[in-house]
C-alpha cells in the first residue's frame, strides 16, 4: 500500500489482487485509518493513500535500513509509558544487540536526572536501541557523546538548521532544544560488566510551539514547523537507527568526536556546574577522547566531568 502513495486504487481492484472479499477491504481499510493513515475514497476512483500519511511502521522504517541493519527486530507501539521502560523489560525476555523499541507517545516519558520528557502523539520520535556491547563504563559515556553526534547529523540531513549539542548530550535549535537523550547502562550484578545499554532518544519533531506545557514553552522546541509528508518520521527513525548503529559499533574510531566539538555550544565559554548541590564556575576548554567535559577552573586547576549538568 506505502508503495502506491498517491495512486488510486479501486476497492475491487485490490480486493482481486489480494484475493480477498470487498468486505474484508473495507474492514483493513478502516482499521488502517484508525491507525492515523489518512486515506480518501471517491467513489469513481477508488481508494487514495494520501501523502500526508505519516504513520510509524516497522516496514516504514526497515524501508530505509542500511543492508545490515534490515532484519533487526522493531517493536512498534502506540502508546508507551516510556520506550526506556519496555526495552528494559525485552532486556529481561531476552532481546538481542540492535532491538529498537518505538512508539508514538510516552505517557511518562523520562529525561536525565529524574526528569519527565514531554512526549505528546504523533509529533516526535521516542525511541529506544537496545546495544549488547562488550563495554566497560568509561566506553558508555562515550556512547552518550556518539548518540549526540548521530542525532545532530541526522537533524541537519532533514532540515536546514544547525544543530548544537549542550554537553552532555541535549540537542539545540536556534537556542531551543529539540532533543534529549537518556543512556542507561545495564551492569552484570556480580561481575560489574556492562552487559546491555539502552539508549533512549527523545526527538521533538512537529511539536507545535502551543503544545508545549508552560514551563517548557521557552525552552523546548521542534525540527520541523512545516508539515510533513508521508512516512518522514519513519525516515528520520531508520536514519537516527543506521548512524547510532554505525558510530556506536565503530566506537574506537573517535572521529565523530570532532563533529561533536564542532557542534558543541559550550566549549570556549564560561559555565557553570553542580557539584554537591554548589554552582561552580570554570571554563569549558575540550572534550576528551572518552567524551569528559575538560573544564578549567578560575584557581588554573582542571577537573573533567562525565555526567551532571552544566548551564552557560
Ligand atoms: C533528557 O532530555 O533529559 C533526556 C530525554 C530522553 C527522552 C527519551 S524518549 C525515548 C526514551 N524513553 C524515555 O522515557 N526517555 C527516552
Amino acid at each position: 500500500m506505502e508503495e502506491n502513495q498517491d495512486t488510486s486504487i479501486s476497492g475491487q481492484d485490490l480486493a482481486d489482487m489480494l484475493s480477498v472479499s470487498r468486505t474484508a477491504i473495507w474492514k483493513a481499510i478502516k482499521s488502517l485509518k484508525e491507525d492515523g493513515y489518512i486515506i480518501n475514497a471517491t467513489s469513481n476512483r477508488g481508494y487514495l493513500l494520501s501523502s500526508s500519511s505519516d504513520v510509524l511502521s516497522s516496514k516504514g522504517i526497515r524501508e530505509f535500513l542500511f543492508n545490515e541493519y534490515k532484519n533487526i527486530p522493531i517493536h512498534i507501539y502506540k502508546s508507551v509509558s516510556s520506550t526506556n521502560n519496555e526495552a528494559k523489560i525485552a532486556i529481561l525476555s531476552g532481546a538481542i544487540h540492535r532491538t529498537v523499541i518505538i512508539s508514538d507517545e510516552q505517557t511518562n516519558g523520562r529525561g536525565r536526572l529524574g526528569r519527565n520528557f514531554f512526549s505528546p502523539p504523533k509529533s516526535g520520535i521516542y525511541m529506544s536501541i537496545i546495544l549488547k556491547p562488550k563495554l566497560n563504563i568509561t566506553n558508555s559515556v562515550l556512547i552518550t557523546t556518539a548518540v549526540a553526534v548521530a542525532v545532530c547529523l541526522c537533524i541537519e540531513k532533514f532540515s536546514d538548521k544547525q544543530a548544537e549539542i549542550k554537553w552532555v548530550n541535549d540537542i539545540y535549535i536556534d537556542n531551543k532544544k529539540v532533543c534529549g537523550i537518556l543512556t542507561e547502562a545495564i551492569t552484570d550484578f556480580e561481575s560489574g560488566n556492562v552487559e546491555s545499554v539502552v539508549i533512549g532518544i527523545g526527538l521533538n519533531l512537529t511539536t507545535k510551539e502551543s503544545s508545549f506545557p508552560p514551563e517548557l514553552k521557552a525552552i523546548a522546541g521542534s525540527v520541523l514547523h512545516t508539515d510533513v509528508s508521508f512516512s518522514t518520521r519513519n525516515r528520520i527513525a531508520s536514519e537516527i537507527i543506521n548512524t547510532v548503529l554505525l558510530i556506536c559499533e565503530n566506537l574506537e574510531d573517535r572521529s565523530f568526536l570532532e563533529i561533536y566539538k564542532e557542534h558543541s555550544m559550550i566549549l570556549g565559554l564560561n559555565i557553570l556546574y553542580k557539584k554537591n548541590g554548589e554552582w561552580i564556575e570554570g571554563y569549558a576548554k575540550d572534550i576528551d577522547e572518552y567524551g569528559g567535559l575538560i573544564v578549567v577552573l578560575n584557581d588554573g586547576h582542571s577537573v573533567i566531568l562525565n555526567s551532571g549538568e552544566i548551564t552557560i
